[in-house]
């Protein structure tokens, strides 16, 4: 293969935005100098990125970014790939306070960041703090920051000793040890995927956890697996009520909130 063209009509996958990134050109580029030769060091570019694609690895990991609600994230192969059904969480988080009131808000397990660095962008009065267990991801979710955001390393709660919140979110790995789609999620940290046997080992911790850290009237909003949601209700029901039940964009079960009784 030689031009732009020739590549456009291989048919490998995700070929457009394989050549913007190998090339630096946009879409719209890519259509205008279609006949556009490449050379040497380019094909070689080009060629690895392909070869890597066709193998698995998936894009953002080539191009180092991901898209996620208004912003443009860093992430490695340390970090989850920001996926769009936690925009949910988002949604929810920013229709439940007053966007000018000061509200100490807690992102549990938060990767690349995508959860505390959206919120802190879109409310500055809220005081974000952001935790993970892993300290290259959260070096990462810090590069990914544009506002003040506490940034505190630990397992769960571990990492906020004696801190309270008004709201505790949190997209904890919930995915089952023998769940076959895990195949799949290879080149992801499993760390960031599995929890035990029925998905719901970190999910439990959080919710026996967190009245510890809640301030009163606070809430806890949690995403989930689509066949979880009868199951973390009867977790929540000791400690919480005003359960609330929400489903994505594909119409699944995905996310709860529930309020500290
Ligand atoms: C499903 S990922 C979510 C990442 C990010 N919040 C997002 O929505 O893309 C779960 C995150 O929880 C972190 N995590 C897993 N177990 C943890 C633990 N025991 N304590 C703290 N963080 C943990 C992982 O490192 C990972 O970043």
């Amino acid at each position: 293969m030689v031009t732009i063209q020739d590549y456009l009509n291989s048919g490998v996958i995700d070929v457009v935005p394989l050549l913007s990134l190998a090339l630096n050109k946009s879409h719209a580029q890519l259509i205008a100098y279609h006949d556009y030769q490449l050379n040497n060091e380019e094909k070689t570019q080009l060629n690895q990125l392909i070869k890597q694609r066709q193998t698995g690895t998936p894009f953002a990991y080539l191009s180092g970014k991901k898209g996620f609600y208004h912003l443009d994230f860093k992430v490695t192969p340390n970090t989850l790939i920001p996926r769009p059904e936690t925009e949910l969480l988002i949604d929810i988080a920013l229709d439940l306070f007053d966007k000018n009131q000061i509200y100490e808000v807690l992102d549990l397990g938060t990767g690349s960041g995508i959860i505390a660095v959206t919120i802190g962008d879109k409310n500055p009065q809220w005081c974000l703090t952001a935790t993970d267990f892993s300290i290259d991801t959260l070096n990462i979710a810090q590069q990914n920051a544009k506002t003040n955001i506490k940034f505190q390393l630990g397992n769960w709660f571990e990492a906020t000793p004696n801190q309270t919140f008004d709201l505790i979110i949190s997209n904890p790995p919930y995915i089952k040890q023998d769940d076959l789609h895990l195949n799949d999620l290879s080149f992801e940290p499993q760390s960031a995927l599995v929890s035990g046997k029925n998905g719901l080992d970190d999910i439990r911790t959080i919710i026996d956890n967190a009245p510890q850290h809640l301030n009163k009237k606070g809430y806890l909003l949690l995403e989930h697996g689509f066949d979880q949601q009868q199951e973390i209700t009867q977790l929540l029901s000791h400690n919480f009520f005003k359960i609330q039940k929400f489903k994505d964009y594909n119409h699944r079960n995905r996310a709860i909130l529930a309020q500290i009784k």
